[in-house]
């Protein structure tokens, strides 16, 4: 290992483009913090394809470093002399031209990579929980610096949905995405809804196969997909969105009789992280909504037939019209395949001299709240099974103006359960229907509420 010592400017770009620097021709230096799920398949990755990596950088990528929690870990095939625990020293070698952050969370995370940016290393990094909290001070740090920020790993696993939103769609107009961007939440779903399977069991399977979360609660309750919502608004409406800004609602709710609700009327539950670019309002000013929650859509709709932890994000753009990217969201060896595409593009732009994009985020438009959504409800309500009871429901839903579009009634004894599809309506009035019905004599109760998405 080299242990060379490189001054760095602090505040430009570090060019090597004409290789008459004095590491031209050496290897790029790469440090690597965390060596878990994502890790340690990075590392295989930069130790298995170095001859291809350097044919396609310029020049090879050396793994100077490995930062862990916890060193007395077996690490297959991994040199022991690599691993540290201490991170802050492996990120302020001034030898270092390149780090990998998917050590996740939030501390020491940011520290890191800002500490890393400042001494000059271009970062790559799968943490959409940082960047969705905190991606303006990184942004402005990597600017300042002159060096590439990348994180294409943060959303959808190996998807390709970062680079087409930031780089081959930025000539459009993009006015909506939509997607499954969590995959252990639609395979606990799609094991819920195929194999009839409980909640419980299959959280376990998607732990043991490498998708959840650290605390897979960031997974079941929308946290992960909500940070992923927020990077993915940022991206495609040019403004600043955090996880804070994103309505959220998980699918620890979702139960066994909602998709089997669903299921009766065609539709299938999925979990969906939606953005839309509202049109101009009286001011001209357009707002952006971001949400994820649980909701039903048709199962001929393309989402519908998303399976496993796959991912699928759809883009509707002015120009280009509709996209759909679709691959594995999550798991160590597709998320790591992001990771190296990242890393490559930044080392090829630091043997270049260049910079790759920065942030975009000049429109700066409001973020609309849950309330005025308009979207399609399912409901599902037991009731007593008398006379006039429908039209109580009926005149309910009237004087709150939504509109039903379908009702479907299954008699049971003394009680009915009554299942309601709505016409599209704001979320406000929805919810103002849902207490007054709670209200009604005859509804007994409320049983599930769900948004319906996707054209029919
Ligand atoms: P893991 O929990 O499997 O790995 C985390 C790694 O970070 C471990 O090697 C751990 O060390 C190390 N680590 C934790 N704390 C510290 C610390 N204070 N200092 C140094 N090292 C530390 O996480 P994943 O690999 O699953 O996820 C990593 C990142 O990638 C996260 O941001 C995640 O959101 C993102 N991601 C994950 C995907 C997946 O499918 N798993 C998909 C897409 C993105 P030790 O090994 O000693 O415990
Ligand atoms: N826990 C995340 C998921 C990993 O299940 O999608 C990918 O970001």
């Amino acid at each position: 290992m080299t242990t060379e010592a490189v001054s760095r400017p602090q505040t430009a770009a570090r060019p090597d483009p004409s290789g008459s620097s004095p590491r031209s021709g050496q290897p790029l230096r790469v440090a690597l913090l965390g060596c878990g799920t994502v890790g340690s398949e990075v590392a295989r990755l930069l130790i298995d394809s170095s001859a291809d990596l350097q044919a396609r950088i310029g020049r090879p990528l050396e793994l100077v470093g490995i930062a862990v929690r916890r060193l007395n870990r077996p690490r297959a095939g991994l040199d022991p002399e690599l691993f540290t625990t201490d991170a802050e020293a492996l990120v302020g070698r001034d030898d270092v031209d390149l780090v990998v952050e998917v050590i996740g969370g939030i501390e020491p995370a940011r520290t890191l990579i800002l500490s890393a940016l400042r001494h000059g290393a271009s970062v790559v990094t799968a943490n959409k929980a940082l960047l969705a909290e905190d991606g303006a001070t990184l942004f402005t740090a990597a600017e300042d610096a002159g060096v590439d920020l990348y994180f294409e790993a943060a959303v959808a696993g190996a998807i390709p949905i970062v680079r087409p939103l930031r780089e081959s769609l930025v000539g459009d107009e993009i006015t909506s995405v939509i997607g499954i961007v969590n995959g252990t939440t639609n395979f606990i779903l799609d094991k819920m809804d195929g194999e009839g399977a409980g909640f419980a069991e299959t959280l376990s399977d998607a732990q043991a196969l490498g998708y959840a979360e650290a605390d897979p609660t960031a997974d079941v309750e929308g946290f992960d997909a909500a940070a992923k919502a927020a990077i993915l608004a940022s991206l495609a409406f040019h403004t600043r969105v955090t996880a804070a800004d994103v309505y959220r609602e998980g699918i620890t709710d979702v139960t066994t009789s909602d998709i089997a609700s669903a299921r009766a009327i065609g539709f299938v539950v999925k979990l969906l992280a939606i953005c839309e670019l509202a049109d101009p309002d009286a001011d001209g000013q357009r707002s952006v909504s971001v949400r994820v929650h649980p909701a039903m859509i048709p199962r001929s709709h393309p989402l519908a037939s998303v399976g496993g932890a796959y991912n699928a994000v759809f883009v509707e753009s002015r120009s280009a019209g509709r996209l759909m990217f679709y691959g594995p969201g999550a798991g160590g060896s597709p998320t790591a395949s992001a990771v190296l595409g990242d890393l490559v593009t930044v080392a090829r732009n630091r043997v270049r001299g260049a910079a790759g994009p920065g942030e975009s985020s000049y429109a700066a438009r409001p973020v609309s709240p849950i309330d005025d959504v308009v979207t399609r409800y399912h409901i599902s309500l037991e009731v007593a099974d008398v006379t006039g009871v429908l039209a109580s429901i009926a005149t309910c839903f009237a004087e709150h103006g939504v509109s039903i579009q379908t009702v479907r009634q299954a008699g049971r004894g003394s009680d009915a359960q009554l299942v309601i599809v709505t016409h599209r309506a704001r979320d406000a009035a929805l919810s103002a229907t849902v207490r007054a019905l709670r209200t009604l004599p005859a509804v007994r109760e409320v049983a599930s509420v769900m948004r319906v998405e996707g054209d029919v």
